[in-house]
């Protein structure tokens, strides 16, 4: 089994291949665009699980490069695992339509450009999975995270779309639905939810797989926390002002 995981230098997306490799022996490749780093932590994947592991460049905003990043992988992955993302303040983005649109871009286009051709392999030949990591942000627009939520709520929607198309197929799409988990994307922020400690998350998007989920969240709370602030009535909603 081969699972590529694009943003390779994600700590959720090792932690979840780090599963593959641990419980399938499967080859790992972290795709990044910082190809160095990933090196280094492709070696780490090597030594701990006696599994192959190696790094390749990519990145999810050269779009005029993604068929051909995809063309040249000298073997087909069974699983791509989409793991890049962008995270900015949300004060800095109302101020700033750069860093809005770099946040717009990197969760959503990225993703859209690169799975789009991922799925047009998969679909052809029947079979694979493609795990895209969303967010709980994109379930409900807050003051404190909207151009964030927008993004991924646009990934999540994208996610359903695919899979709806892919279903026939034998093509498998997993929405992960991460809440607070402590990565170097969230160092300096704090959660009032609770938090999903780094393996949990990593063996959840593994059971998922394992387990043929269509859609899941990681960490058992986040389920019922979620489905309390979509719930909310929006003439509540706006009397919260912390949350
Ligand atoms: N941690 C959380 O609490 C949390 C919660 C909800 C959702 N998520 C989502 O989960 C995913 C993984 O996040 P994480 O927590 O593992 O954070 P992370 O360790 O910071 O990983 C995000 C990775 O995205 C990569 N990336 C950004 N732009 C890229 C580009 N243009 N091309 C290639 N790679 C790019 C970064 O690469 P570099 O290393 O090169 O900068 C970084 O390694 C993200 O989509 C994030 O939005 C995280």
């Amino acid at each position: 089994m081969i699972v590529l995981v694009l943003g390779g230098n994600s700590e959720i997306g090792i932690a979840a291949a780090e599963q593959f490799a641990l419980n399938e022996k499967a080859e790992i490749i972290l795709a990044s665009r910082n190809v160095q780093n990933a090196k280094e932590r492709a070696r780490e994947i090597v030594e701990k699980y006696g599994v192959v592991a190696r790094a390749i460049a990519f990145d999810a905003l050269a779009y005029e490069s993604h068929q051909k990043f995809y063309d040249q992988l000298t073997s087909r992955p069974d699983v791509v695992i989409q793991a890049f993302g962008v995270l900015e303040n949300q004060k800095e983005c109302q101020e700033d339509f750069k860093k809005a649109k770099s946040v717009l871009e990197g969760n959503l286009m990225g993703a859209v450009s690169i799975l789009e051709i991922v799925a047009a392999d998969f679909e052809q030949i029947g079979k694979g999975t493609i795990i895209g990591l969303s967010s709980v942000a994109g379930e409900r627009g807050r003051k404190s995270s909207y151009i964030y939520a927008a993004s991924k709520a646009g990934l999540t929607v994208y996610l359903d779309g695919l899979r709806h198309r892919l279903h026939p197929t034998g093509v498998h799409v997993i929405t992960v639905l991460p809440g607070f988990v402590p990565t170097k994307m969230v160092a300096g922020r704090t959660s009032k939810f609770g938090v999903t400690p780094l393996p949990v998350a990593g063996r959840d998007i593994y059971n998922a797989w394992k387990k043929g989920k269509y859609k899941i969240f990681t960490g058992r709370k986040m389920r019922w926390v979620m489905a309390f602030i979509r719930n909310i009535p929006e003439s509540l909603m706006l009397k919260m002002r912390n949350l």
